[in-house]
């Protein structure tokens, strides 16, 4: 029998480990190889080794392959695409931080589109026998600011220079995601039969899974919310920064939709499993629900946590509120976020 291969690019980073130990454990891919491909620019080896050792021991279904995307195409045909039947990719992986992008927008076009464009060809030269499904991880900083709440996919339609909804994406590296997403459109224009492509728009993931078996382990000072709040409560940094005290929301501080990364990776599976209406699938990955910055910090309060914070000044680009409407996840993907903020306070904490 062919071996069944699910490719996993970004698979030793923080969601790509979730969404490895979801595959693991659903035995519906018991008999699938899970080829993990990361360039370990912003992932730990030994968290994902020490991943592996516990839930596939002897079993060996994990391959791993250090190849970066945008620079060794090369070694990505020879060692992927001519020795495995890839049956599905799951593409997480790319760079990720706003900052950083604002900084760099070279390095960012270069690692996340041309890594991308380097994996597209080798798709087509190799998988167009059968439709292949690709799931790309893309984000909700493809909306930018502006969007009627809650968010829904037609906010920000692929396609054409539609500005009636949201502003698009308002830096780099959401330009990077909003581009890859026009691209795999055109692709399936050009070419449909070979393609069954879902783009899932993630919100904010957070959290960890909840036995201990993902580490999130930032190295440096950490942009995001909650990976703050945690090394403030380990007493890492002195005290939380909040952005902005006078946006439009009832508190004053800003309002997202944070989604514990199990319900993240579950949407993976979800994705891999649907029997697709058409050869391109875009999905909001949220709650539906929206948090402020201090209802965050009082949910790490209720769970005995202390957080000590005071007002900043605003953030540049930050959005007063942004949350999902997942309706058509729950209706075509019949997934749904089962986690809620106690569960994502709780987990970000063990991990
Ligand atoms: C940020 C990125 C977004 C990216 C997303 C997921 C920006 C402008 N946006 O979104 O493109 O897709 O992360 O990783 O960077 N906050 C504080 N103090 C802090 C950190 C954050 O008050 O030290 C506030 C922010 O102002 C925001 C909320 O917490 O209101 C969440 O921030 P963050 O975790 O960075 O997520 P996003 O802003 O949604």
């Amino acid at each position: 029998m062919e071996e069944k291969v699910i490719l996993l690019t970004g698979g030793t980073g923080y969601i790509g480990s979730h969404i490895l130990l979801e595959l693991l454990k659903d035995s519906k891919y018991n008999n699938h190889t899970l080829v993990v491909v990361d360039n370990l620019s912003n992932s730990n080896l030994k968290n994902f080794s020490r991943l592996i050792r516990k839930l596939d021991f002897q079993k060996q279904r994990v391959k791993f392959h250090q190849i970066n995307l945008a620079t060794e195409s090369d070694r990505l045909e020879k060692e992927i695409f001519c020795c495995y039947h890839v049956e599905a990719i799951i593409h997480l992986a790319g760079l990720k931080s706003v900052k950083e992008s604002i900084q760099e927008p070279l390095m960012y076009y270069q690692n996340n589109v041309v890594g991308t464009l380097n994996l597209l060809a080798l798709v087509k030269k190799y998988c167009y026998a059968t439709p292949i499904r690709f799931i790309f991880s893309s984000s909700a900083t493809v909306y930018g600011e502006g969007c009627l709440l809650p968010i829904k996919e037609d906010a920000r339609k692929l396609g054409g220079y539609d500005r009636s909804s949201g502003s698009g994406p308002i830096n780099p590296y959401g330009r990077t995601k909003l581009i890859l997403e026009e691209i795999l459109r055109d692709l399936v224009i050009e070419q449909g039969s070979i393609w069954k492509i879902t783009i899932l728009r993630y919100f904010n993931p957070i959290g960890a899974d909840p036995n201990g078996l993902v580490v999130e382990d930032p190295t440096g000072i950490p942009e995001n919310l909650i990976p703050y709040v945690v090394k403030v409560i380990r007493g890492e940094l002195p005290e939380l920064n909040v952005f902005g005290n006078n946006y439009s929301t009832p508190d004053g501080t800003c309002i997202r939709d944070y989604i514990h990364v199990v319900d993240l990776a579950k949407a993976h599976l979800a994705a891999l499993k649907y029997d697709q209406l058409s050869n391109l699938e875009i999905f909001n990955i949220g709650t539906g629900t929206g948090y402020s910055v201090l209802e965050v910090i009082s949910e790490f309060k209720k769970l005995g946590y202390s957080v000590p914070w005071k007002f900043a000044a605003r953030r540049p680009g930050d959005s007063p509120q942004v949350y999902a409407d997942s309706s058509r996840a729950e209706l075509l993907l019949d997934w749904k976020a089962e986690l809620g903020l106690t569960e994502m306070c709780r987990d970000s904490i063990r991990g």
